[in-house]
């Protein structure tokens, strides 16, 4: 029998904890930690996600103040409300959410927010120190994945973890913290060869691939844990995973399911890094 990892309960209860911790240092410091969420345009998966975000805030005491700026927005005036939150010192966290509209250079975007306010953990500064080991905004999907990993006691070091996908966002920085973990990784991706062999090797498998369904029950090893990054449609438009999660999930040892899996848990530690940031902000003062 196979584990379902539920990350919508595991985020409650991290929720609960934030909250306690956000109001105590709240009465500490006269004010509540406070997130800027930057929204451009009507991309409606963005839109959904500014919402959940608003949301995680007001269930772990945070503020969150929210910017929705129209699709024409040019990137000087992204940058410029960028740096006025940079300088307000109410201000503890910056997220602009991604995808950007095509005239915005997202590396630009990124590298403009204050590594003291980086809650997202993509700006050069913060990965720089992920990858030298230094303490760091931890990327939130990444820093998610261990946590789950972690709730279903999943050993990990010296153990063979295979991610699927390498963006700036999951893959990468994901494949720097299973290594600091003491695993051993292997990072797939478009132009791997022999993929569902790569896949068949993992203990751990995260797949972050964008495509509905992508990892079938063939590629998985008897008794891997298998964590499902994707957000898709299939073809009759319910939302699913990567993964074959049906098919896939009788051969696991623990599966995370879509929604309800990683989801969650990216937004719960944004709310850890906005508590992090305040906590530090607050040090400073
Ligand atoms: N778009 C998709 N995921 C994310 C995220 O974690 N942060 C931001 N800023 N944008 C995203």
């Amino acid at each position: 029998m196979y584990l379902i990892i539920d990350g919508k309960k595991l985020a409650a209860s991290m929720r609960e904890d934030i909250a306690a911790r956000a109001a105590s240092a709240a009465e500490k410091n006269g004010r509540r930690p406070c997130l800027a969420v930057i929204k451009v345009g009507s991309d409606p998966a963005s839109q959904t996600y500014v919402k959940n975000k608003e949301k995680a805030c007001a269930a772990c005491s945070i503020e969150s103040l929210k910017y929705e700026l129209p699709e024409t927005t040019s990137e000087d005036e992204l940058l410029a409300l960028i740096a006025s939150l940079n300088g307000d010192s109410r201000v503890d966290g910056i997220l602009c959410q991604l995808p950007l509209p095509k005239h915005i250079d997202e590396g630009r975007i990124t590298d403009a927010i204050s590594p003291e306010k980086d809650v997202d953990g993509f700006s050069p500064v913060s990965l720089g120190k992920l990858l030298s080991g230094k303490d760091s905004f931890l990327p939130c999907t990444p820093a998610g994945i261990i946590k789950l990993l972690k709730s279903a006691a999943t050993p990990i070091a010296g153990k063979h973890c295979v991610i699927i996908g390498r963006s700036s966002i999951v893959g990468k920085p994901s494949a720097l913290l299973m290594l600091r973990e003491n695993a051993t990784v292997t990072v797939c991706h478009s132009r791997t060869e022999h993929l569902a062999d790569e896949v068949r090797r993992a203990d751990i498998v995260i797949a972050a691939v964008g495509k509905a369904k992508f990892v079938t029950a063939d590629m998985i090893k008897d008794g891997a844990t298998v964590i499902d990054v994707g957000i898709n449609r299939d073809e009759s438009g319910r939302l699913c995973g990567d993964v074959d999660f049906e098919n896939v999930a009788p051969k696991c040892r623990a599966i995370t399911p879509v929604p309800g899996g990683v989801g969650p848990m990216t937004v719960t530690m944004l709310m850890e890094n906005t508590l992090k940031a305040f906590e530090m902000h607050c040090k400073k003062q």
